[in-house]
C-alpha cells in the first residue's frame, strides 16, 4: 500500500525574517511514517520544518507554508495513495500580504492582518477510481469528543485521532501521546499514554484494516 503522511508545522512568512508557526515537533507524523515503513508499505512523507531525522526509506518532501503543503498533498494523492494521514499542524492563519522588506522596529506598534489558510484535509480532491482511507488529527483544549466528531464529519475522515493539548506530558513536542480515535460508525477507541511510535503502530494497523475492508 502507499501512504501519504503529513507532519510538523507550517510557517507563514510575515517578512523576510519573521513567520507565524506553532509548536509541532513532527514526532507523531514521523512515527507514523516509521510504523508504516516497518510494516512494509511505501511512504510519502510531506514535512514542515522540523529538527528530527526522517525515517529511512521514506520519500521525503520538505515544504514550508500551508499553501505548499496543500499543493504537495494533492500531487502525491494524484500519483496514487491508499491511506492519507493528515498529521501536520497546519497554521490556521497567514498574513494577508508578505512584506518585501524587513518590518522595522520603528514602524511599530503594528497590527497583523491575518487570513485563514486553506483547510487541506477538508478540501483535498480525491481520485474517483481509487478508494483512499482518510485519517485526520484533532488538537483540542476543550470538549474533545464533540469537537473531534465534528471535524471527523466535516473533514470527511474515516477516523480522527484526538488529543488533549492542555496536557504538558503528551501531545505537542512530547515523546508520548494519549489519543482517542473516533470512527465514522460512532465508535471510539482510547489509547492511554504511550510512546508515539507505539501509538503509531496501532494507528497504522487500523488504517490497513480499513483499507483492506474496502
Ligand atoms: N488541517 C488542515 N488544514 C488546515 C488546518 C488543519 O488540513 N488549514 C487538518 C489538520 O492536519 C488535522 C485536522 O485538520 O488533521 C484538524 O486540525 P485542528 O488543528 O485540530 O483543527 P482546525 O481544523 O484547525 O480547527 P480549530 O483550529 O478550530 O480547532
Amino acid at each position: 500500500m502507499t501512504f501519504v503522511i503529513t507532519a510538523g508545522p507550517t510557517r507563514e512568512p510575515l517578512d523576510p525574517v519573521r513567520y507565524i508557526s506553532n509548536r509541532s515537533s513532527g514526532k507523531m507524523g514521523y512515527a507514523l511514517a516509521a510504523a508504516a515503513l516497518e510494516s512494509g508499505h511505501a511512504v510519502s512523507l510531506i514535512s514542515g520544518p522540523v529538527c528530527i531525522p526522517a525515517p529511512a526509506g521514506a520519500d521525503l518532501l520538505h515544504i514550508t507554508t500551508a499553501d505548499e503543503m496543500a499543493h504537495a498533498v494533492q500531487t502525491r494523492i494524484d500519483k496514487g495513495c491508499d491511506v492519507f494521514i493528515m498529521c501536520a499542524a497546519v497554521a490556521d492563519f497567514k498574513p494577508r500580504s508578505l512584506r518585501a522588506g524587513k518590518i522595522k522596529r520603528g514602524d511599530g506598534p503594528i497590527t497583523l492582518d491575518l487570513i485563514p489558510t486553506r483547510d487541506i484535509l477538508a478540501t483535498i480532491s480525491l481520485p474517483a477510481n481509487r478508494r483512499v482511507v482518510i485519517v485526520g488529527f484533532a488538537a483540542e483544549s476543550a470538549a474533545l469528543a464533540d469537537n473531534a466528531q465534528k471535524k471527523l464529519r466535516e473533514k470527511r475522515c474515516d477516523f480522527i485521532c484526538a488529543n488533549d493539548i492542555t496536557r504538558m506530558d503528551t501531545g505537542f513536542d512530547a515523546d508520548e501521546n494519549e489519543l482517542t480515535l473516533f470512527f465514522r460508525d460512532g465508535s471510539q477507541r482510547h489509547f492511554p499514554r504511550a510512546a508515539k511510535l507505539e501509538l503509531a503502530r496501532s494507528i497504522i494497523k487500523i488504517c490497513i484494516t480499513h483499507a483492506e475492508n474496502h
